[in-house]
């Protein structure tokens, strides 16, 4: 059996709606929570797979969790640590799973967390998070197919990331709030998210200066308490909805929504002919022909987001014109373009950049989900297309879209989830 959607298209989108909490914020404070000497109580836990692959790993770790996934309220208790093992089997489900080490080594001196391993979108060293660790002073060796690291107690350092990571900035940035002394992070990501795991951080007792830049300063102190924390807004979800008003040509709000960590995004609507209204709190798209051509280059935060490519990309497919998009950040971020040809798209992808002609409409197709990103790109491409288009592999989608059906059907959209028999071609 696997779940399948199955969409009508062609129906435009109105109405508004509210993201949910960040998966990217969520999974780190999650995992901060392995910090605390005391009850973290966090709110605006977005209820995706994601979610519950890291609340299992912090169980099996011994973090007491409790989630309530109607109220998106989850309490964590770490008083009673019983490993600083992280299992394969879990680990390897998803690349944050790596977030747990920083945490490990600060609060128990050790961590042997299992090698996340590649993923469909291209291998995912972890390097730089080693390298880290490394300069705050634990030993740190690849052996059976984990990253062990240990040190008797972990020294403030300078460290210079060789490239901007988000992952990296988040392990050091938690490693580091316990390590003696002081520590400079340079080359740090920027993201909101790693914003919100520092203000986080904040509120449990750590010292960090230097939030949203690319210079970190932090102050070890020799412990941390628990705290209560709302998590934000999930940007990539909430702009995901938003290219929806723009390829049904529809009228999307996304309430308790900033638009400034989405500029990126809006910014590059706004070029392509759409009507973008960004509130205190809120951001509407209403939907225009023609859309214009774009060029985009992906790059890390402020630059355009390498997790809204795909669904940018769907967008442009029905642009007038020719449009490039210019991937940076992944290598094999393209698995989504055959499936979106099956759709009647005109792409091409050539080493880092696809072309896209532009054409007059998609027509439904069984398609294929190879990622959580390009599963939100098919289901766009769903949502504009003529006729019928049933997405495979909703499993990706699960992990980062909460709530997808219900959010799209109060739009208007024509959408079910229907849990099918295999047919008899898949089984051979
Ligand atoms: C995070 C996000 C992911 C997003 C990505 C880039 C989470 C849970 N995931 O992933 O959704 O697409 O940022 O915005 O927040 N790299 C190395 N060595 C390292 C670490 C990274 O070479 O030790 C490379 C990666 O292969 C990649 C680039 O640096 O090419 C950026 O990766 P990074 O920013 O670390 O992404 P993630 O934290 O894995």
């Amino acid at each position: 059996m696997g779940s399948r959607l199955i969409i009508q298209g062609g129906v435009p989108l109105r109405g508004t709606l509210e993201a949910s909490g960040a998966k990217n914020a969520c999974l780190p404070i999650m995992a901060a929570s392995i910090l605390a000497q005391g009850e973290v109580e966090l709110d605006r836990v977005p209820d995706i797979s994601d979610v519950r692959v890291m609340a299992q790993i912090l169980r099996q770790i011994g973090v007491q969790v409790d989630f309530d996934p109607l109220a998106g309220r989850m309490l964590l208790d770490s008083s009673q640590l019983k490993t600083t093992r992280a299992p394969e089997e879990l680990v390897r489900r998803m690349n944050a799973s790596f977030d747990v080490m920083g945490p490990l080594l600060a609060r128990c001196g050790e961590g042997e967390v299992s090698m996340p391993g590649g993923c469909r979108l291209g291998p995912r060293p972890v390097n730089f998070h080693i390298e880290a660790f490394r300069k705050l002073g634990a030993e740190v060796k690849v052996e059976g197919g984990f990253v062990k690291a240990k040190s008797t107690g972990l020294v403030g350092g300078h460290i210079l990331f060789p490239a901007v990571s988000v992952g990296a900035t988040k392990n050091a940035m938690m490693a580091a709030t316990m390590a003696k002394g002081t520590t400079i992070l340079e080359g740090c990501a920027r993201e909101p998210e790693i914003s919100d795991l520092a203000h986080f951080l904040i509120k449990m007792g750590a010292k960090i200066e230097g939030i949203g830049t690319q210079t970190l300063r932090i102050e070890g102190v020799p412990r941390l308490h628990g705290a209560k924390h709302s998590v934000i807004a999930d940007r990539i979800e909430g702009c995901t909805y938003l290219l929806g008003a723009v390829v049904t040509g529809g009228d999307i709000t996304i309430s308790n929504f900033k638009g400034a960590y989405s500029a990126a995004l809006l910014e590059q609507l706004q070029a392509a002919g759409q009507e973008v209204e960004v509130g205190s709190d809120y951001v509407r798209v209403r939907g225009h022909r023609p859309i214009l051509p774009l060029e985009i280059t992906t790059a890390p935060y402020p630059g355009f987001p390498t997790d809204l490519h795909p669904q940018v990309v769907t967008m442009l497919t029905l642009a007038q014109g020719v449009s490039a998009l210019a991937e940076t950040i992944f290598d094999s971020r393209f698995m989504y373009v055959m499936e979106l040809v099956r759709l009647g798209a005109d792409l091409l992808a050539s080493g880092k950049y696809v072309r896209i002609r532009g054409v007059d409409h998609l027509v439904g197709a069984p398609v294929d989900a190879p990622d959580i990103r390009a599963g939100g790109a098919l289901v766009l491409a769903g949502l504009a297309a003529q006729g019928e288009t049933v997405i495979r592999g909703v499993k990706y989608i699960d992990r980062g879209y909460q709530n997808l059906e219900a959010k799209l059907r109060s739009l208007g959209a024509k959408i079910e989830r229907v849990e099918r028999p295999l047919q008899e071609l898949d089984q051979i």
